[in-house]
């Protein structure tokens, strides 16, 4: 017979396993039988977000550019043969894409939910970016998104419960000097799926609609960035592993199949995302100074270090110190230097305040940083 400690150990035992079973398996669950696309799954959060969904016994469509990769997430699906379809498609090719969700509804008969999730970066200034640039990753991430939501939203708005989930990400909460293409993309992107989303409840459409807004995420995104002329694209991506990158691609994938399962409006991924959603509203477009003013004052005018000018790092604690410009130093830098003191004073209020958030921020983020590889 137990003992009376020894029941009590069984039974919180048998609680906790109860409690990670409906955690890891109710929002996959809820995916069981559901036909499900998601684009850019060839790596990174999409072919997460694919796994996950295999998992949970949805089937798939799983749109990339990169064939082989793609082919790579099929075998790690471990699906059964026939419920993954995919397909090399380039997102910003809109007859492509139609066509893609066309063979999807004929293959499958249905689709339920489509994650437009495929994504680049690219680093540079308005000034020295061309105008080719800022048109791709402006067709990619803000385009590629359109085409999705609009080739499958015919299927998605016959399904029970249908859904729409687009991806954004931090960068279309907050700007920051040197992304403007890819803030541009990717506050469109928020945008537009906000309106649908209303849409689709003021037409009464059993969609649910979600804007996935993620922060740093352990992926290869950085490795593969476009970047301006004079941009150190080993250094963005140096920075972006080391001091942005912090959440592992299948936590966020988990936290994106629960947060789409509850239909939430917006789905905030990372400790990082989440203060950068609560800052941006305390401060407004105060932000900016802020973020103007780390970026001058840690890189001795600019290098396009994601590490000093993102959304995680911004708040990190640091004095920022007024730094010499070097003759023939160009945009950003010039204007800090002409930055006069009665201005200066209320960056440096700024950055205190700053400082408090990071105090909060960092002690969260010490207890939410996981040690896994990139993807
Ligand atoms: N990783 C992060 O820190 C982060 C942060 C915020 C937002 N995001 C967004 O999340 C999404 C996924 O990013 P990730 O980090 O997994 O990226 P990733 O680079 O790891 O994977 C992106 C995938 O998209 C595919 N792809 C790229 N261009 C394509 C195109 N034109 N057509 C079809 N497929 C294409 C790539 O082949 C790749 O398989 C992107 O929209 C990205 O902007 C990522």
């Amino acid at each position: 017979m137990h003992s009376l400690p020894h029941t009590y150990l069984l039974v919180s035992m048998v609680g906790i396993a109860i409690w990670v079973h409906e955690r890891e398996g109710k929002s996959v669950g809820y995916f069981g039988g559901r036909v499900v696309a998601v684009t850019g799954a060839g790596a990174g959060i999409g072919r997460e977000l694919a796994v996950h969904l295999a998992r949970a016994g949805a089937r798939l469509a799983l749109p990339d550019l990169d064939e082989s990769a793609v082919a790579e997430t099929v075998d790690l699906c471990g699906a059964a043969s026939g419920s993954v379809f995919a397909a090399a498609v380039d997102v910003s090719d809109r007859d492509a894409v139609l066509e893609h969700a066309a063979e999807v509804g004929d293959r499958f008969g249905r689709v339920d939910a489509v994650f437009n999730n495929a994504g680049i970066l690219f680093a540079g200034d308005v000034l020295d970016s061309e105008f080719a640039d800022i048109e791709r990753v402006m067709s990619v991430d803000f385009w590629g998104v359109v085409y999705g939501t609009k080739a499958f939203l015919p299927y998605v708005m016959r399904a029970d419960r249908g859904h729409v989930v687009n991806t954004s990400s931090a960068f279309g909460l907050m700007a920051a000097p040197g992304y403007s293409a890819y803030n541009a993309a990717k506050f469109a992107v928020r945008g537009f799926t906000e309106s649908l989303r209303q849409e689709m409840q003021v037409g009464g459409h059993p969609v649910k609609v979600t804007c996935v807004v993620p922060g740093g995420v352990r992926t290869s995104i950085a490795r593969r960035a476009g970047h301006a002329v004079g941009v150190d694209g080993d250094e963005v991506a140096r920075s972006f592993e080391e001091r942005i990158a912090r959440t592992d691609p299948g936590e966020a994938a988990r936290v994106i199949l629960r947060g789409v399962e509850r239909g939430k409006a917006r789905v905030l991924v990372g400790t990082d995302a989440r203060v950068v959603d609560v800052v941006t509203r305390v401060l407004g477009p105060a932000y900016q100074r802020l973020c103007r003013r780390r970026c001058v004052s840690r890189n001795d005018g600019f290098t396009h270090s994601l590490g000093d000018c993102s959304p995680v790092n911004l708040f990190a604690p640091g004095k920022p110190t007024r730094t010499p410009l070097a003759a023939g130093s160009t945009g950003r830098g010039a204007a800090a230097a002409r930055c006069p003191w009665p201005r200066a004073a209320s960056c440096q209020l700024a950055a205190t305040r700053g400082s408090l958030w990071s105090s909060l921020f960092l002690s969260l983020e010490r207890r939410s940083v996981g040690s896994q590889g990139f993807s």
